[in-house]
This record gives structure tokens, C-alpha cells and sequence, in this order.
């Protein structure tokens, strides 16, 4: 039996003079919390930072962290630059990738294609903006080679996404588009392998849940600095509001929740999040928005706890 050990935190959205993200504390919390607990690697889930040149500080304080880091590529890393400047900023020779480690395969994906005209296109400058219809894809060839890295693979696979392969698509931007050209590469690849996909993660929806669907687990990790509102409140100080320009359309979470993440490839899985509370006591409930997202999950300050053992039968 093996064990790996790993924190995952998502949607950190550095932008300066837009988001009040505090980022350098939140990073300093993650790194501290990863040493002490002596993980693995870290990775971030995406919507690391909008502005890779804006953000170059914490990018470099992320690759200072004294273990291997990770990035997930999210629908607003490419914002304001170019796809290709991001893969570089981030260390990526491409979009999509895996490696493997203490007895796991962990297949990173990358969710952010638009799909127009029958061509795949990567973010890049906000391109995708004007196009809300035709985002959140994976590409073909990104699914030949998922199909290719799972049913070639000797290790489980834990599986690592922006957008959500949890969620159904409806129309909106939460759950991956063409999920139903990935959930048959899943179910295949246990079919033949009980067991061999045993988890999927994904950030993008700043929300907390999970949920065990044919065996595999997912997990929808919460940001680690704030959700969005739809409708802006007013409850902030002026001098938040006019330094950070949409600081009036989120509420922020104080701590940077996320998880540690530990796995044996007997099947169990610890998931440790955390908890904290919103900045100056502002949540969205006073705020004139919805309370729940497409999933029915609201919004809250956490990432959950959970410590359970998955059986896969050989059939
Ligand atoms: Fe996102």
C-alpha cells in the first residue's frame, strides 16, 4: 500500500486594483499549512491570477514554495495576456498534462477551450468573453490523450479540472460542455479497472460539496478568497471599493479555505478542509443575490472535512 499526501486550493484571483484578494497572505498560509503538514505537492485548481504580469510576485512566491506546485489552468488566467505567455508563466509545456507519484497518476486537465465553428481555441485575451455559449469545453485531442493517459495508466488516477465534470451542464458556465464526450472515457476506464479513476477536483464554482457518482468522488472545491455576486452591496468602506474596483460584487472569505488532501491506494481518501468566516461579517445573504448556485449548494466559507474507505470489487 501507498500513500500521497496533497493541498489543493482554487480560484485565488489575484488582480490587482480589482480584487481585493490579499494573495501574498493567503499563499503564506497555504505554504505554511503544506509544510506542516508535509504534503506531497500542491496545486492550484485555476483563476490563479487574471494578470500573469500584474502577478508576478506570487507567482514566483508559489514557485519558492519548498515542494513541487502545480497549476490548473481556469477560465481568467488568460484574461489580460496570451495563452502562450500563461503556459510559460506557469512552467507549462502544455495545457494538459500528468504525472505520477507514490502509486497515483494525477491527470490535470485543462477545461477552458472554446469550441466555434468545429475548431477548439484556447483562452487567450479574453477571447472567450463575447462567446458565452461556446466555453467550457475540453478539446479532442485533449480527450484522445485523457483516454489514452487513463487506460494506459498502472497507477489510480485522480483527475483535476477548473470547471466541474460533477455538474450538468445547463446552459451555463459551471459544468463542463461537452461532458458527455468525457464521462464515457471515466466509465470505461473503470469499467476495465475498478478503481482506476477515484477522483475528480475541479475550482471555478466557489462553492463546497461533494459527491460519489460510480465510484468516483468529486470534489467541488470552494475559492480561496471570495464569491462572486451578481448584484453588488455596499457594506464595504469606500477606500476598499475605490482601490479594487469589483470588491462590491464578492464577498471574501478571511482564510484561504482549501484541503489537504491524503490517499492510500487501498481506496480511502481524508479530505481536510477548514473553516473561516467573511470579511467584515459580510455575507451573501445580506447581499440582494440568490443564495444558491445551479447545484443547490450555497455559498459559505469552507471546504469540507471528510475521511471515509472506497471498495472497488474486481468484476
Ligand atoms: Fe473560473
Amino acid at each position: 500500500m501507498s500513500q500521497v499526501k496533497f493541498s489543493a486550493f482554487a480560484d485565488l484571483h489575484h488582480f490587482p486594483g480589482v480584487f481585493y484578494s490579499r494573495a501574498e497572505e493567503r499563499l503564506d498560509f497555504i505554504r505554511k499549512r503544506a509544510e506542516k503538514e508535509q504534503v506531497d505537492f500542491v496545486i492550484s485548481l485555476g483563476d490563479f491570477c487574471h494578470d500573469i504580469y500584474k502577478s508576478a510576485h506570487v507567482l514566483q512566491q508559489y514557485r519558492d514554495f519548498p515542494m513541487p506546485t502545480y497549476h490548473v489552468f481556469g477560465n481568467h488566467d488568460a484574461d489580460e495576456t496570451t495563452y502562450e505567455e500563461v503556459l510559460q508563466a506557469y512552467g507549462l509545456e502544455k495545457d494538459f498534462y500528468s504525472f505520477d507519484l507514490k502509486g497515483f497518476r494525477f491527470v490535470i486537465l485543462n477545461s477552458s477551450y472554446m469550441y466555434k465553428d468545429g475548431e477548439y481555441f484556447n483562452y487567450s485575451k479574453g477571447n472567450y468573453f463575447p462567446h458565452q455559449d461556446k466555453r467550457e469545453y475540453f478539446s479532442q485531442e485533449e480527450l484522445d490523450w485523457m483516454q489514452k493517459t487513463l487506460f494506459e495508466s498502472p497507477y489510480p488516477c485522480i483527475l483535476f479540472s477548473h470547471a466541474s465534470l460533477e455538474r450538468e451542464f445547463d446552459g451555463g458556465d459551471g459544468a463542463v460542455h461537452n461532458k458527455e464526450q468525457v464521462m464515457p472515457i471515466i466509465r470505461e476506464a473503470n469499467r476495465r479497472c475498478p478503481g482506476k479513476v477515484r477522483m475528480a477536483i475541479n475550482g471555478h464554482m466557489h462553492r463546497n460539496g461533494m459527491s460519489i457518482q460510480e465510484n468516483v468522488v468529486y470534489l467541488d472545491l470552494n475559492s480561496s478568497t471570495y464569491d462572486w455576486l451578481p448584484k453588488k452591496h455596499q457594506f464595504f468602506p469606500e477606500e476598499i471599493t475605490k482601490e479594487y474596483n469589483l470588491a462590491d460584487h464578492t464577498v471574501i472569505v478571511n482564510d484561504p479555505v482549501h484541503a489537504v488532501i491524503r490517499l492510500d491506494t487501498d481506496g480511502t481518501i481524508r479530505i481536510d478542509g477548514m473553516k473561516s468566516d467573511y470579511f467584515m461579517g459580510i455575507t451573501r445573504e445580506m447581499t440582494d443575490n440568490v443564495r444558491y448556485d445551479q447545484a443547490g449548494r450555497p455559498a459559505s466559507a469552507e471546504v469540507l472535512s471528510v475521511h471515509f474507505k472506497m471498495f472497488y470489487d474486481q468484476q
